[in-house]
């Protein structure tokens, strides 16, 4: 039986650290792509040099072109520009509609049955984007960011509360952006409501500090953005997918009428397995996290309309 094979398209800071990490957890054989000439391929070569230590037995290339790609079962778009200080992510639009729409072409036309998994910002923008080119049924287009988000704010309710992140469950839905809902309702911590353990004041700031996260890593890095914990959360979408575990994760999904969304991608909890978001969940959210998640939907739409009319249409 042969390995699945997953591309990797970008082999920058997100790309690469996304296949070393698929490498080392010997999922799967990667391809890492980029338009940099040598820049996959030394990339490529040092990762599968690093196998004979780490004990991963799986196949990492490099290359300029789509060939080795072809046959995919997941393919992972990190390809673009990333932010830097005083940027936001929907300065990166128009670059990266660009870069988004060719390479979906490209993974399409080899690999026409993979998973799309965007990451590339702005990045509900750009998974509507790889939807629309790619003509894929909603199922098999995804973007990475609520896991991040998640992450992010988990991190700091661990901090805050000197728990284990292991014993705080949280959701963050909505665009990856300032707009992002964390869900109070349903962050719990070993199994309390997070309400009952931090006094409100405190709360808000948290949650302030989640939705800047991937400020405070640009404003340090000061020549680039976050890709340690961004690869993470994709190494947890594969292995969801890959291994059919059907996990219930926040992702960037597109809806049609759920939460009163139509036609757009938005994070909400997925159930991802095989067949990618196999299920988009509806959860219970009280009033104020309803109206929230409408107002990330809103700036979500104003970026897929400027897209639309930078296009003269839906891009194709
Ligand atoms: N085809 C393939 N690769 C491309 C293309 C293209 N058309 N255009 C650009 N690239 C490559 C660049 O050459 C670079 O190596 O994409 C890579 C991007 O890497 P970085 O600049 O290191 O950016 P990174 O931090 O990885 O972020 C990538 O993910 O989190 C988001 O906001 C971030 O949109 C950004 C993306």
């Amino acid at each position: 039986m042969s390995r699945p094979k997953i591309t990797v398209v970008g082999a920058g800071n997100v790309g690469a650290t996304t296949a070393q990490r698929i490498a080392d957890k010997g999922l799967a054989d990667v391809v890492l792509v980029d338009i940099i000439e040598g820049l996959p391929q030394g990339k490529a070569l040092d990762m599968r040099e690093a196998g004979p230590v780490t004990g991963s037995d799986v196949s990492v290339v490099g290359s300029n072109s789509y060939a080795e790609t072809a046959g995919s079962q997941i393919a992972v778009i990190t390809s673009g520009i990333a932010r830097r200080p005083g940027m936001s992510r929907d300065d990166l639009l128009f670059t990266n509609m660009d870069i988004v729409s060719k390479v979906t072409r490209e993974l399409v036309s080899h690999s026409p049955n993979c998973i799309l998994i965007v990451v590339t910002n702005p990045l509900d923008a750009m998974t509507q984007l790889a939807y629309w080119v790619s003509g894929f049924p909603r199922e098999r287009v995804v973007g990475m960011a609520g896991i991040l988000d998640t992450a992010r704010f988990r991190t700091f309710l661990s901090l805050e509360l000197n728990v284990s992140i292991r014993d705080i469950q949280a959701w963050v839905l909505g665009g990856h952006g300032d707009t992002m809902v964390p869900l109070l309702s349903s962050t719990t911590v070993g199994g309390q409501p997070v309400a009952k353990l931090i006094p409100k004041d405190r709360l808000a700031q948290i949650v302030k500090r989640t939705q800047d996260g991937g400020a405070e890593i640009v404003n340090l890095l000061k020549t680039g953005s976050a890709y340690y914990a961004p690869s993470a959360a994709v190494v947890e979408m594969v292995e969801s997918i890959l291994f059919d575990q059907k996990r219930l994760l926040p992702c960037c999904a597109y809806l049609q009428g759920e939460y009163g969304i139509h036609d757009l991608f938005v994070g909400v909890p997925v159930k991802l397995g095989a067949r990618g978001v196999e299920q988009i969940l509806q959860f219970e959210l009280s009033a104020e996290e309803q109206q929230a998640l409408h107002k990330s939907a809103a700036s979500v739409k104003e970026l897929s309309d400027k897209m639309k009319e930078k296009a003269g249409g839906v891009p194709k």
